[in-house]
């Protein structure tokens, strides 16, 4: 199928090669000349395991093109609508500025049976308000969220957990919906779920779903708190609790918290919206699970303040880890960086090290000093904080050989992925997040 794909950021370029992968005939248009040149060439613009195989294969078959020009979409069967929508400035909401302006480029170019598939994750409303603005140009609004996540973007493009399609019920409508089953046949006959819904709800799946996630990330870390005032261990609760299968142990990971370009700004765009509707009280949770899960950050800063006896400044902490979470180099909202900052604004000596993340980390925030080894962070330092559970500290760091290398062996486990025990036998003073 023909098939547009419009904003090719996190979400979009990997829909598009993704697309193509299955054999759909897929142009993919950004704005953003340079990006759409990087794409064009088989590279992918950030990183994301598999991505680059996906785009070449693509690109080399012909079935994959990157343009900046809405003229080339013209003659897609299927646009879909993946820009992003960030948190507005100095306010909770979201900003569909590009929301707006990519459905107003694509106007004169909706043909009458073409549909407008909406990816991009939008305040519960928004597809109404496309659907009134594209009237007359006799093309098909559907909402069909998208629940990748960074690190696993085209594992969970291709093999999703569930497929969502939120359409009008009417005969446009339940037309849309049938073209949207061609497109993901390959998915659906692998067996994965295949939902139809109104627009609302569909919009309101991938609000919910992320709301869910966090309070779960937050609920855990609540109970970190609780374990810090009662002498418990956060993770052997976690265990316990996972095994009960009504509550599961995925996403209660508890430590330095959630950050990234979805979960903080959705749950806070959630919120917003749900005042507008007048139902903020609905949801006031989750601005207490906003509160839990900065108050992680300063508990980090806390810890490694207290393994110091309060003699922070001028003193050298090696900081592992910059992407807000690991297979990733996404530093937006990052937690890691975020505890990274706070420590040199305390006068610390930081020196931060990440397999993947640096150079955004490094354009960021230029006063931090980086060091792409992570043997070359940890010389001469009179701390380490682990706030990436990259692979690189959680499994291949030895905490003998890092004793050779640091001043002082004192380890803040922002994550709880070390093996406590084993840094303690090599000597060091180990403290992890609402553990003893
Ligand atoms: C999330 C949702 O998972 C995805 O469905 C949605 O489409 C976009 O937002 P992503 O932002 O890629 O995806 O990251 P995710 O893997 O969910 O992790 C989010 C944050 O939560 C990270 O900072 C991670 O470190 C943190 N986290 C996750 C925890 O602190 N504990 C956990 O147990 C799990």
């Amino acid at each position: 199928m023909r098939m547009s794909v419009i904003g090719c950021g996190y979400l979009g370029a990997v829909h598009a090669a993704a697309m193509a992968s299955l054999g759909h005939d897929v142009i993919g248009i950004d704005v953003d000349r340079e990006r759409v040149e990087t794409l064009s060439a088989g590279v992918a613009p950030f990183y994301e395991p598999q991505l680059t195989e996906l785009l070449r294969a693509g690109l080399e078959a012909g079935r994959l093109r990157f343009s900046t020009s809405m003229t080339d979409s013209a003659d897609a069967a299927v646009h879909f609508l993946a820009v992003g929508t960030p948190q507005a400035p100095n306010a909770d909401a979201a900003d569909l500025r590009y929301v707006d302006a990519a459905v107003d480029a694509l106007l004169p170019h909706l043909r009458p049976g073409s549909v407008l598939a909406g990816k991009s994750t939008v305040p519960v409303g928004t597809a109404a308000r496309v659907a009134e603005r594209v009237s007359g140009t006799g093309a098909t609004v559907v909402w069909n969220p998208e629940f990748l996540r960074e690190g696993w973007a085209v594992h969970d493009t291709i093999t999703p957990d569930r497929i969502v399609v939120g359409a009008a019920d009417d005969p446009a409508g339940r037309r849309a919906v049938d073209l949207l089953r061609d497109v993901y046949r390959a998915s659906t006959e692998a067996g994965t779920p295949f939902l139809v819904t109104d627009l609302a709800t569909a919009e309101l799946v991938k609000g919910a779903a992320n709301a869910f996630l966090a309070t779960k990330i937050s609920f855990i870390n609540a109970m970190a708190e609780i374990a810090e005032a009662s002498g418990a261990d956060v993770t052997l609760l976690a265990d316990a609790l996972g095994h009960d299968t009504r509550i599961g142990r995925r996403y209660l990971g508890s430590g330095i918290g959630f950050g990234g370009g979805c979960l903080p700004k959705d749950i806070r765009a959630f919120a917003a919206r749900a005042e507008e509707l007048g139902r903020g009280s609905a949801v006031g949770f989750l601005r207490e699970v906003d509160a839990i899960n900065l108050r992680r950050r300063d508990r980090a800063v806390q810890l490694v303040v207290d393994a110091l006896d309060g003699q922070v400044v001028g003193r050298r902490i090696a900081v592992l880890g910059a992407a807000f979470k690991p297979f990733s180099d996404d530093i937006r909202d990052s937690p890691a960086l975020d505890v990274a900052v706070r420590l040199r604004g305390l006068g610390a000596d930081v020196v931060v090290t990440d397999p993947a993340a640096l150079d955004n980390a490094a354009t960021a925030h230029p006063q931090l000093n980086y060091r792409v080894e992570r043997d070359e962070a940890l010389r001469d330092a009179d701390a380490v904080v682990v706030v990436t559970e990259w692979d690189e500290y959680r499994r291949e760091m030895s905490p003998q050989h890092a004793a050779e290398l640091v001043t002082g062996r004192i380890i803040v486990d922002g994550r709880n992925c070390l093996d406590a025990a084993a840094w303690r036998d090599a000597g060091w003073t180990y403290y992890g997040m609402g553990r003893r």
